[in-house]
């Protein structure tokens, strides 16, 4: 199977596929979403409307090249010019396992480091998130502490210099 895929900015419309996956409680067991009740179309777009009008973020959709479906969304919140924060949610598990989770993280940090010139990229993941740990440990993300059963980790420019590949949005 061919698992290629491509980052395209995220938009309102995306709201119609991204609120199934905010129904699967699954999806969320290591983020900071906590499902407290069901998220109707309506509920997810309002959050999206309001979401993409912050200047402070840049929030992607995660397509399959084959077929141009929108499997997940990965983005940069808290952008101050010089660093951000990363984030990253493939929405149907049918998907997780492929190296998706690995090629958009490629393809994101290229963006924050050689489009953006961000100096550093920084997440926190829960402790027992292990595939996203795998990822971002492949990426060069490092260790920079632990709070509340979650690891802090940063990259800098320098580093994913020497571990970086090439990029298309
Ligand atoms: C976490 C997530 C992004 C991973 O994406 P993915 O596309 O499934 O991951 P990939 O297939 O690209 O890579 C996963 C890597 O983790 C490894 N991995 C998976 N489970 C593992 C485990 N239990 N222990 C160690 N490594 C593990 C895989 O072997 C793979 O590494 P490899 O290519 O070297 O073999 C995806 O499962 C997801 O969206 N989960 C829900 C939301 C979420 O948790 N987001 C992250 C918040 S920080």
């Amino acid at each position: 199977m061919n698992f290629e895929i491509y980052l395209r900015v995220l938009t309102l419309a995306d709201a119609r596929v991204s609120y199934k996956w905010r129904n699967n409680p699954k999806v969320w067991k290591y983020t900071n979403f906590h499902l407290s009740g069901q998220i109707t179309h309506k509920i997810e777009e309002r959050w999206l409307r309001d979401v993409l009008k912050k200047t402070d973020q840049k929030r992607f959709a995660i397509c399959l090249k084959k077929d141009d479906r929108y499997i997940g969304n990965i983005q940069l919140t808290n952008i101050d010019g010089f660093s951000a924060d990363f984030h990253l949610v493939i929405g149907d598990p049918e998907y997780w396992g492929k190296g998706i989770g690995q090629k958009a993280t490629a393809i994101i940090l290229d963006f924050a480091f050689f489009e953006m010139c961000l100096t550093e990229v920084s997440l926190t993941v829960d402790t027992d998130n292990k595939a996203a740990i795998a990822i971002y440990k492949k990426k060069g993300f490092v260790d920079a502490g632990q709070q509340n059963h979650h690891n802090v980790m940063r990259l800098t420019r320098t580093r994913h210099l020497t571990n970086h590949s090439n990029y298309v949005i």
